[in-house]
């Protein structure tokens, strides 16, 4: 039985890594049999920050898609959809934005964070109003559930008042929507450092499996560990967090081989090379189908923003009749 909605988004990055796929695909391939699922690809937020060059937009998106499927997320059973295919967003977008002051937008620290970090003289209307675009995407759902990382919670705290607030004055349409955080492990990247695009240390999805054994071939391991059989701190070692997650059969045999001395690192990556690229190897697969037949794709996102716009239109017209207007 279905326990409510659920509706979580991702900005169009391009093509995504393992960080990205333990911190929020994996639970989101999960979640989708127990909630009814949308899960969409906001490119309209993506805007915010990256207005000037908008032509690697359309390939980013079709590379995260493509990574969503690949991960297990089956169109049967939840809608994958582009934001911008759904125009519903951007009316609710513009009626919320009426009735959010203007100092609730300026107290999210992501709006400062992002100001300081591009360097921006001046922010954009469109960046101060992005937590406004956010609870447009989740309200347009009636979405109960929102599975997001920490760091969302603060735009979801924001999504929940303009909910209340919109309900005080024409009326409970919205349900208060409830973030819904898993814990998962932080991946390190190659260099030890958290996984991310910007660092250039992360393994990707796309990534083939010579890719793959490749790039744990060149990590970061202990750096006490000089010597083949000198013995090793597993708690410290970027390749055992890996192993962690990806090998969980053999952590507890190398970690003890590792502080013994007794299991080299170039025999402790080859394992776990051998171990990501056999749990990879489905994903992989589905997301080669993918790539050779484009088609196939398109049918998928169609298909995901038809099912969702039967629920975003329907909201907006109980929205328009209650505010009356529209
Ligand atoms: N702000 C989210 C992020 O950067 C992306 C997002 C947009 C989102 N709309 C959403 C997440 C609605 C959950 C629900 O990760």
């Amino acid at each position: 039985m279905s326990k409510g909605r659920i509706l979580s988004g991702m900005q169009p990055t391009g093509i995504l890594h393992l960080g990205n796929y333990e911190g929020a695909l994996r639970n989101w391939v999960r979640l989708q049999d127990e909630y009814e699922a949308y899960f969409c690809i906001v490119d309209w937020h993506a805007l915010t920050t990256l207005y000037e060059d908008t032509k690697q937009i359309k390939e980013n998106i079709r590379q995260v898609a493509i990574d969503f499927i690949a991960a297990g997320l089956d169109p049967d059973k939840c809608a994958v959809f582009v934001q911008s295919d759904v125009k519903e967003h951007a009316e609710l977008h513009l009626l919320l934005s009426m009735i959010t002051p203007v100092p609730w937008l300026e107290r999210v620290p992501t709006y400062k964070e992002k100001q300081e970090q591009l360097q921006l003289e001046s922010a954009s209307y469109g960046l101060l109003g992005y937590p406004v675009l956010q609870a447009a995407d989740i309200l347009v759902y009636k979405a109960n559930v929102v599975p997001v990382g920490r760091d969302q919670l603060p735009h979801l705290e924001l999504s929940r008042e303009i909910c209340r607030r919109f309900n005080n004055i024409y009326g409970e349409i919205f349900p208060e929507p409830e973030a819904k955080l898993t814990e998962y492990p932080v991946l390190p990247g190659t260099d030890g450092r958290k996984m991310s695009k910007s660092y250039d240390n992360a393994i990707y999805l796309a990534d083939s499996a010579e890719e793959t054994t490749r790039k744990i071939r060149s990590m970061f391991t202990d750096p006490l560990k000089v010597y083949k059989n000198d013995p090793g701190h597993p708690e410290t070692c970027p390749v055992f967090a890996l192993h962690q997650v990806y090998n969980k059969a053999e952590t507890e045999q190398i970690a003890h081989d590792c502080r013994a001395g007794t299991l080299g690192c170039v025999a402790c990556k080859t394992r776990l090379a051998e171990a990501m690229n056999q749990a990879l190897a489905q994903v992989r697969e589905r997301r080669k189908e993918l790539e050779d037949d484009p088609s196939k794709l398109d049918k998928i996102l169609a298909s995901g923003a038809e099912k969702a716009r039967v629920i975003a239109s329907e909201t907006m017209k109980q929205v328009r009749s209650v505010m009356g207007i529209g």
